[in-house]
């Protein structure tokens, strides 16, 4: 389907973006870890979410969406054979976390993807998987894969890639390994799976090595328990840039999840002038949430330290929107891992933006947008998203604040991460409707 952005009217009122696509996917693949019969209150109904929830189910374990709205999951204490192929969809998280969870039975399971998950690197995770024992079938390291379980031992890991789903992947695999597994990463990224371990009862701590501290796991049994799961403040990100480019907006943005490896947008986005504030408090869980109030602002460009790039990773497409319409330079470097997301979204979000009218140039590991202010930005394109949501959810944005509309020429894939992308869009005063 394609859709058409036009300028908006100010954004007004207030938004709860859907629930956290990272914890959403944890809190299944934990609960069906565990013995017993988990909760999870705010699930994110999406199709990449809904493929983890039937990868679980092939795995051994119930999970079914009860009468109250909350999520019940019912593990058995660990994974059986399954008995056809798992298949991952556009998700790299159910992907590489599966492939870890797995890793520790006594089975062989299949995984597949759609046609863009089947181009991104798996041996990242293959590679220290099979260190502690597993075996792989695969071509070039790609899906479809069959991953051989069995007997692990835990590893002392250097990761060459700041990736929380390498990370997670180790993790998971650990809590069936002999001995410590300990994970140690360039720059650390997402912690929620260390924070969720810990909530249903694994043995998990850090560790003091190579001049910081470092998760470290050890053999576990799981237990059942409540998970909440606050607004996603990737999806968040979207109504946020879009009041901060449409003039005269102000909007409150609800119960985002304010963990401080997910806020490196935000502290860019001040840094840039942009007007807002929040108030912390803390979920049930223990990850920090906020309600953000935003007010559209005078942005001027900046360059984000490459140190902060993993916790902003999935942020960048928006940032570029939000650099073209501040006044100056926005030097977006340390982001090469743009280039094996759904998409290469480095280029993409170039070729986009230089359709629209803006100058933007790629560099290797990220890219310079030259923006001229508010009401500079020309629009009137065509976007090719390559099936990418992230980058159709960013040009919609920049079509609600661009002088002509804005088509991207597939949005259905919104739906892997974001369902209600579009309504809670038009909620706030935008205008976005399919067109021929
Ligand atoms: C995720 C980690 C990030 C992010 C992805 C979700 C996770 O990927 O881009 O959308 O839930 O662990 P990498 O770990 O590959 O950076």
């Amino acid at each position: 389907m394609l859709l058409k952005a036009r300028v908006a009217e100010p954004l007004r009122g207030r938004a709860r973006p859907p629930g956290d696509k990272s914890i959403s996917h944890r809190a299944l693949i934990l609960g069906a870890l565990a013995h017993g019969v988990s909760e999870i209150e705010g699930l994110l109904e999406s199709e990449d979410v809904m493929n983890t929830a039937e990868a679980v189910r092939l795995l051994g374990a119930q999970a079914e969406k009860a009468g109250d709205g909350t999520w019940r999951v019912e593990g058995a204490g660990g994974f059986r054979q399954p008995g056809e192929t798992i298949d991952c969809g556009n998700s790299g998280t159910a992907a590489r976390l599966l492939v870890g969870a797995v890793s520790g039975f006594k089975l062989s399971a299949r995984f597949d993807g759609d046609q863009s998950l089947r181009k991104r690197p798996m041996n990242r995770v293959i590679a220290p998987l099979s260190q502690m024992g597993a075996r792989f079938d695969s071509t070039e390291n790609r899906l479809p894969l069959i991953v051989h379980g069995g007997k692990l031992k835990g590893i002392t890991y250097r990761s060459p890639v700041s990736s929380a789903q390498v990370k997670s992947a180790v993790l998971l695999a650990g809590l069936q390994a002999e001995g410590d597994t300990i994970l140690i990463e360039p720059e650390r990224s997402r912690d929620h799976t260390e924070r969720m371990l810990k909530v249903f009862g694994a043995a998990i701590d850090t560790v003091e090595m190579d001049g910081g501290a470092h998760p470290r796991v050890r053999a576990s049994q799981l237990k059942a328990t409540r998970i909440y799961v606050p607004a996603d403040p990737s999806s968040a990100a979207f109504p946020v840039v879009a009041a901060l480019i449409t003039p005269k907006s102000e909007i409150r943005v609800e119960d985002v999840l304010m963990n401080p490896l997910r806020t490196g947008l935000y502290e860019t986005l001040k840094e840039m002038g942009a007007d807002f504030t929040w108030q912390e408090r803390h979920d049930p869980i223990g990850e920090p949430v906020a309600d953000i109030i935003v007010r559209s602002s005078k942005l001027k460009g900046v360059q984000p330290p490459a140190q902060r790039a993993p916790a902003m990773i999935d942020e960048f497409p928006i940032l570029a929107v939000a650099a073209a319409f501040a006044q100056g330079e926005t030097r977006i470097v340390g982001a090469a891992e743009l280039r094996v997301k759904e998409s290469d979204r480095i280029s993409l979000m170039v070729d986009g933006l230089r359709a629209c009218g803006v100058d933007a140039e790629e560099l290797p590991d990220g890219l310079v947008v030259r923006g001229n202010g508010p009401k500079s930005v020309r629009g009137g394109a065509q976007i090719r998203t390559m099936g990418d949501h992230r980058i159709a959810m960013s040009f919609l944005v920049l079509g609600m604040a661009s002088k002509e509309p804005v088509t991207v020429d597939d949005a259905d894939m919104i739906a892997t991460s974001f369902p209600g992308f579009v309504d809670c869009m038009t909620s706030l005063g935008a205008d976005i409707r399919p067109t021929g």
